[in-house]
């Protein structure tokens, strides 16, 4: 098989790549990814010489240059997005260009190849905010997204189940809590805040900090976009969650007990406008239909994370300065 990743130089793109050429050493992988701030190509130089693999440099709104790609692939696999809820709120365009346009553009091109295979990678966070005693968001759960980020995977969502029941496109969803990982922009709270307390540098908490999370391990998630690519019946939906719910603070004293810091380092700041309070996921359809499970726990997740943060400063700082665009420069000649 010869899938189309998009999106494949952000956190889960190049962690599911990286995954799905081990997992299936036969098949062929095509990166699609324009690069924007998110998109580091040194996360994956542990592929770049793998003749399976092969980095296309452009848009997903493209249109000519994403249908000229479709044509030759089997299948999809549309992780690319504009993700960071912060900036959305100083400014959508970005997010409904990429997120919803971009979205329509991959459809289209799927739709006009042959009904190509589309799954679709999407969030938790497009049912919107719970309440301290609500029952964990499930398959069926309304959408309510409260950010602009939110609102346009949302939209993306509805447009490629609109696919599935107007043209019979055989398109999946998934829709997965926190991700915490190897890899991730320190600009998201787990990296951005083990970056700060390295740095003897204040951590900011918004609002009370008393916002849950439910963090699942990157490693888990991308198992289970496969399983869905594998085995996920046709218009189906499948939530991903590790049934760990977190307050931001306690995660906050956690890291910071983790790094050897003081809890002197926390700052509480405005917080987050339209601030979801609570997200919690129940994945049981994904056990039942997928045969998937997290296999990391929390603990040993979450020391993992910050051992291999710890042990790759380099990429920390050089994200942090902008330095690791030279490597597309030098390697690419982008
Ligand atoms: P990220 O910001 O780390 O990476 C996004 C990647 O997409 C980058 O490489 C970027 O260059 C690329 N990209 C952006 N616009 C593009 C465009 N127009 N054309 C081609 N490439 C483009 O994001 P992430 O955290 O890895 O999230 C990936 C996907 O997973 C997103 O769809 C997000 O909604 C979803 N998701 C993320 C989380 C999480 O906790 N991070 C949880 C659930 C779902
Ligand atoms: O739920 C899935 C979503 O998780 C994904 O769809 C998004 O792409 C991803 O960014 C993430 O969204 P969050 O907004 O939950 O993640 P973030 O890391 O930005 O924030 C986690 C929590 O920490 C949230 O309640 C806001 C808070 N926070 C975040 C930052 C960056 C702080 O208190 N201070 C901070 O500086």
């Amino acid at each position: 098989m010869k899938i189309l990743v998009t999106g494949g130089a952000g956190f889960i793109g190049s962690n599911f790549i990286k995954y799905y050429l081990d997992a299936h050493p036969e098949d062929e992988v095509v990166n699609l990814d324009v690069l924007t701030y998110a998109g580091n190509l040194e996360n994956l130089k542990d592929v770049e010489e793998n003749p399976q693999y092969t980095f296309v440099k452009g848009s997903i709104t493209d249109r000519d240059l994403v249908f000229d790609l479709v044509k030759d692939v089997d299948a999809i696999v549309h992780i690319a997005a504009e993700s960071h809820v912060d900036r959305s709120i100083m400014d959508s365009g970005p997010f409904v260009e990429t997120n919803v346009i971009g979205t329509q553009v991959l459809l289209d091109a799927a739709l006009a190849h042959g009904k190509k295979r589309f799954h679709h990678v999407s969030t938790d966070e497009v049912f919107g905010s719970l309440g301290p005693d609500d029952k964990p968001f499930d398959e069926t759960t309304p959408y309510a997204p409260r950010n602009p980020y939110s609102a346009s995977k949302a939209a993306s969502d509805h447009l490629v189940r609109s696919y599935f029941h107007t043209h019979g496109l055989p398109i999946t969803i998934s829709n997965c809590s926190n991700n915490y990982g190897p890899y991730q922009f320190p600009e998201k709270m787990i990296p951005l805040f083990i970056a700060k307390l390295r740095a003897g540098e204040k951590v900011p908490v918004y609002g009370d900090g008393q916002q849950i999370r439910d963090w699942i391990h990157v490693g888990d998630h991308v198992r289970g976009i496969d399983a869905c690519l594998q085995k996920g019946e046709l218009g189906e939906t499948y939530l991903f969650g590790d049934d760990n719910e977190v307050r931001n603070l306690d995660l906050t004293k956690k890291l910071i007990e983790l790094v050897g810091a003081s809890e002197d380092m926390i700052e509480f700041v405005k917080d987050r406008p339209g601030h979801d309070r609570r997200y919690a996921t129940d994945s049981r359809k994904a056990h039942e239909q997928l045969g998937w499970k997290p296999e990391f726990t929390f603990e040993t997740g979450l020391r993992n994370t910050i051992d291999w943060y710890l042990a790759n400063e380099e990429w920390v700082d050089r994200c942090r300065s902008g330095a690791y665009k030279d490597y597309y420069k030098k390697q690419y000649g982008l």
